[in-house]
């Protein structure tokens, strides 16, 4: 969360670190700041709320400093206000540091730093950062005899960073050092990008596309000195280290709107080719029952599923949602008794080691912090145990050269490009279509399922680009219209079942995310537990009825939701005559099999949070509070 961006060369910095910090605000946009070095004096600029409104206080300001960082914040400690967004600087004003992150023990360096005559302006853990370093730049710690780092400032930077407890990415400049930009890492993601006669550095690579394709990305504990000159690496004992730049094949996309006047809205309508992408990639187009190749190959090491007994799957948000569908095909359909934890409970709580088992992170960005440090905990606690116990890590996500790429060998690539929507909509029916896939391929090697019904799957799959096309098509307008009645509604009810349930919590929280409308997501059979006592004619509910093992079920919930007054939504298959008298609204999918009923189910439920929220006028791509990479704990 939040992203920092850093520049030092030859060129006016604040542009750059703009471009740049407009690259980035997708991890936040409570604030927003640069700060530059020139003529030996820090300059800073922030704004409250989005970039533009620190563009608009930067308008017409001739900066000509070639040495500057930048920031776009999601706030962690205090409000998102403008004292308390980046750069923070030191007491004298002549440092200056961005960071992406959350530090610890900042409680414990700020009474300590105060106790030494510290003042401090804003609420934020950061800035014990700046002052922290301008005490070192004081009295510096004796270096260890192995200490070679090269610079005062540096040195001070890196005995600063020592101190510091959590997970954090920073950028720091110094106005009596026009000639060195400061990075370092931990457990935060950072990449330096190397141009000619210019550096760069930045929370994730869009930012440096457009300058450069050789980058660097600092693993946790290390950190640099950037200058017109090169770039110098070090370890936070002061280490020198020897790394060169990959060259990134990732083209820049141009990303637009083309038309459509939410990025959500486009993301939407891209999922017909999100699904045949994958189809493509994962799946043989030829297969037939019988045939010697197998029907998908996803191209993973055969060891992850060698004598597997277990599944353990890690994630968060809608990538959780996505799971669930998962460990449903992953038991129906492989037989494999699969469980799915939210990462940041695994963290505290992890279940028993449990033998020859496959622990999958799921995360479309690879970047959250909560799934990643579970994952790099499940790799440290298998570690050095019995063969059956060692870890056998996978990733399942849209960025392979993320955090993610870097932790796990194994990666499924969801192939949904790139999603600007906060609100995560191709990613997740990319995120289930690579389930699919994978559970295909484990049926297929296991033998739990005849190659007769992997075909029949394999057949029903294909057709889903053109029945979402279809959903698209014939409910857009439909939505639209009935969105117009939720303009005071306040409660949503989503209600679904088996392989649908996940559907119900991922409408809930869409909806929630994007209209600010309280929403849940039961599954039906538990309304009646608890929940139905919140029903009356003011709190409508959602519910999936598609058609199978519990499409009676569902209806029979329904009519007891409706029973209280309720008004009905049904997200149902075409033309089913008791689904007409049973829901107020209806919502019509094609008919498919229960089993590949979810991804055209979740199609009316995005339209219909994108129509209430856009409906309410609000800002759908960037809702308030959230942010598309959640990098802290
Ligand atoms: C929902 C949403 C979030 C993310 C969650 C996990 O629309 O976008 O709930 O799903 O923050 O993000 P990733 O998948 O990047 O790990």
């Amino acid at each position: 969360m939040c992203g920092i961006v850093g520049y030092i060369g030859m060129q006016p910095a604040s542009e750059i670190l703009l471009a740049g910090l407009e690259k980035l605000e997708y991890r936040g946009y409570d604030s927003a700041g640069i700060a530059t070095v020139n003529d030996h004096q820090v300059n800073c600029v922030r704004a409250k709320g989005k970039l533009h409104n620190l563009r608009r206080k930067l308008d017409g300001e001739e900066n000509p400093a070639q040495l500057g960082i930048g920031h776009t914040r999601w706030a962690t400690h205090g409000k998102p206000e403008e004292y308390n967004a980046h750069p923070h600087l030191d007491v004298s004003g002549r440092i200056a540091v961005v960071q992406n992150g959350i530090i610890e023990n900042y409680r414990e360096l700020r009474a300590d730093l105060q106790a030494k005559g510290h003042l401090f302006k804003s609420d934020t853990d950061t800035e014990v950062i700046p002052h922290l370093i301008a005490e070192c730049l004081k009295v510096p710690e004796p270096a260890a005899p192995a200490t070679v780092t090269s610079s005062p400032f540096l040195e001070a930077v890196r005995q600063a960073v020592n101190r510091l407890q959590g997970a954090f990415a920073i950028a720091v400049i110094h106005a009596d050092y026009p000639d060195e930009l400061i990075v370092a890492r931990q457990q935060a993601p950072l990449s330096i990008g190397f141009g000619q006669g210019e550096f760069f550095c930045a929370s994730d690579t869009p930012a440096l596309i457009p300058h450069t394709r050789a980058v660097l990305t600092l693993d946790n504990g290390e950190m640099g000195k950037l200058t017109p000159l090169g770039v110098e690496l070090y370890n936070f004992e002061g280490d020198r280290l020897k790394k060169s730049p990959r060259t990134l094949t990732w083209n820049p996309i141009v990303v637009e709107k083309q038309g459509f006047k939410h990025f959500m809205l486009k993301e939407i309508y891209e999922q017909p080719g999100v699904v045949r992408v994958c189809l493509e990639a994962y799946t043989n187009s030829t297969w037939e029952a019988g045939q010697t190749t197998p029907p998908v190959n996803l191209d993973l090491d055969p060891s992850l599923y060698q004598d597997l007994q277990h599944i353990q799957i890690l994630a968060c948000g809608t990538s959780w949602h996505a799971a669930l569908v998962g460990k449903y095909l992953l038991e129906q359909l492989a037989g494999i008794p699969t469980m799915v934890q939210y990462a940041s409970e695994f963290r505290y709580a992890p279940a028993p080691l449990m033998a020859n088992t496959l622990v999958i992170g799921v995360t479309q960005s690879g970047e959250t912090a909560d799934t990643l440090a579970a994952l790099a905990m499940e790799q440290e606690r298998r570690a050095n145990l019995e063969p059956q116990f060692s870890p056998r890590l996978l990733g399942i996500t849209n960025r392979p050269e993320s955090s993610l790429g870097n932790l796990v060998d194994n990666i499924i690539d969801i192939h949904a490009g790139i999603e600007i929507g906060v609100a995560a909509t191709k990613t997740f029916v990319a995120q289930v279509m690579a389930f699919y896939a994978l559970a295909l391929e484990l049926a297929y090697r296991r033998h739990t399922l005849p190659e007769s019904r992997i075909e029949e799957i394999l057949v029903g799959l294909r057709q889903l680009p053109g029945q979402i096309e279809l959903v698209l098509e014939s409910q857009e307008r439909y939505i639209e219209e009935l969105a117009h009645e939720f303009g005071e509604t306040q409660d949503f009810i989503f209600l679904g079942r088996g392989i649908n349930f996940p559907i119900a919590l991922e409408g809930a929280l869409k909806l929630k995310e994007i209209s600010y409308i309280h929403a849940e997501g039961y599954p039906a059979g538990e309304m009646k537990h608890g929940p139905i006592a919140l029903l009356d004619a003011k709190v409508p509910v959602v519910a999936i009825a598609m058609a199978g093992s519990v499409y009676d079920k569902v209806l029979s919930n329904a009519q007891e939701a409706k029973a209280r007054d309720a008004r009905l939504i049904g997200v149902t298959p075409m033309d089913e005559k008791e689904a007409e008298e049973t829901f107020d609204d209806l919502l019509p999918v094609p008919v498919v099999e229960e089993l590949l009923s979810p991804i055209l189910a979740v199609i009316p439920l995005q339209l219909l949070a994108y129509h209430i929220a856009a409906r309410r006028g609000l800002d759908v791509d960037q809702p308030r509070n959230l942010a598309k990479s959640v990098t802290v704990e």
